[in-house]
């Protein structure tokens, strides 16, 4: 996947979300997107799965620009190549459907399968996320959020996209939760060689997923790299800055806002 110079405004020019973002994702490759609230990640998220249309710049899967904004059939050939997961899995699955039915809707749509085969398919699919029968005959409110996140993962999984969007997929889950689900998705990657873009604000996070970050600050990539070299040796005055902001021992929010102020001003 290849995005080149999105940029996307909001309130007629007034607000611009995106600005001149271009970068790529090898396939079965996995690149993360950080960068504080407000750095125009999750609408490069929205641009990438066709949520949002930019005003100007192109996406590519596999050489092939997207063609915006088309009807039906345009939008069922892009959900078999790329797939958005959200931070709360609220958002994307019904109360009233168990996870073993908003799993079957995907395969009805996107898989041409039989029933029986729709059912195997839906085992192995649970069975890659992690979730047992018990799961798969409960109703969104009667998982965890970790559960509930696994479900979200799986019904993603099952039009065999190419690249898996995640938007702040970890953001809500307890750090516990969270290393499961990083484990997960490595895992996916290497099984089903999905693509990975992974957004968050936490660069320790990215660290686990993702062999290239970019940092975005304001709407506009500020550094890019290898994940391991930009989080060991930050080039850019915000990525360190965004490096010392992560909470960690000895961490002093009156410094980081300090740092951040200081940051500000030699703009
Ligand atoms: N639908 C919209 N209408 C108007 N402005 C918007 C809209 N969506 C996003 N914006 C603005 O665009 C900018 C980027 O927002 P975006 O949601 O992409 O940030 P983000 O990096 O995902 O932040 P967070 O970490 O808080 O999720 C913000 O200034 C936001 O207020
Ligand atoms: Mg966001």
């Amino acid at each position: 996947m290849r995005v080149e110079a999105l940029r996307k405004t909001y309130d007629h020019g007034k607000v611009v979300a995106v600005d001149d973002v271009s970068f790529e994702v090898p396939a079965g490759g996995s690149l993360g997107i950080v960068g504080e609230s407000g750095s125009g990640k999750t609408t490069t998220a929205r641009l990438i799965v066709g949520l949002e249309q930019a005003d100007s710049g192109r996406v590519f899967f596999d050489g092939e620009e997207t063609v915006p904004g088309a009807g039906r059939r345009s939008r069922r050939r892009r959900a078999r190549i790329v797939q958005l997961v959200f931070q709360d899995p609220y958002q994307s699955l019904d109360p009233r459907q168990t996870a073993a039915d908003a799993i079957d809707e995907i395969l009805r749509l996107h898989s041409g399968l039989d029933g029986t085969g729709r059912v195997r398919r839906r085992v192995e699919l649970l069975e890659q996320v992690g979730l047992g029968t018990r799961e798969a005959a409960a109703l969104p409110r009667e998982l965890s959020g970790g559960q509930r996140q696994r479900v979200a993962i799986a019904r993603a999984l099952a039009t065999e996209p190419r690249l898996l969007v995640l938007d702040e997929a970890v953001a809500a889950l307890d750090v516990s939760i969270q290393a499961q689900i990083l484990n997960l998705l490595a895992q996916i990657r290497r099984n089903t060689k999905v693509a990975l873009v992974f957004v968050s604000h936490d660069l320790e996070v990215v660290r686990w997923v993702a062999d290239e970050v970019v940092v975005m600050f304001r709407g506009a990539v500020v550094e890019r790299g290898r994940t391991a070299e930009v989080l060991h040796e930050p080039q850019h005055p915000y990525t360190k800055l965004l490096l010392s902001s992560v909470p960690r021992l000895g961490w002093d929010p009156a410094h980081v806002s300090t740092s951040r102020r200081d940051f500000l001003a030699t703009l």
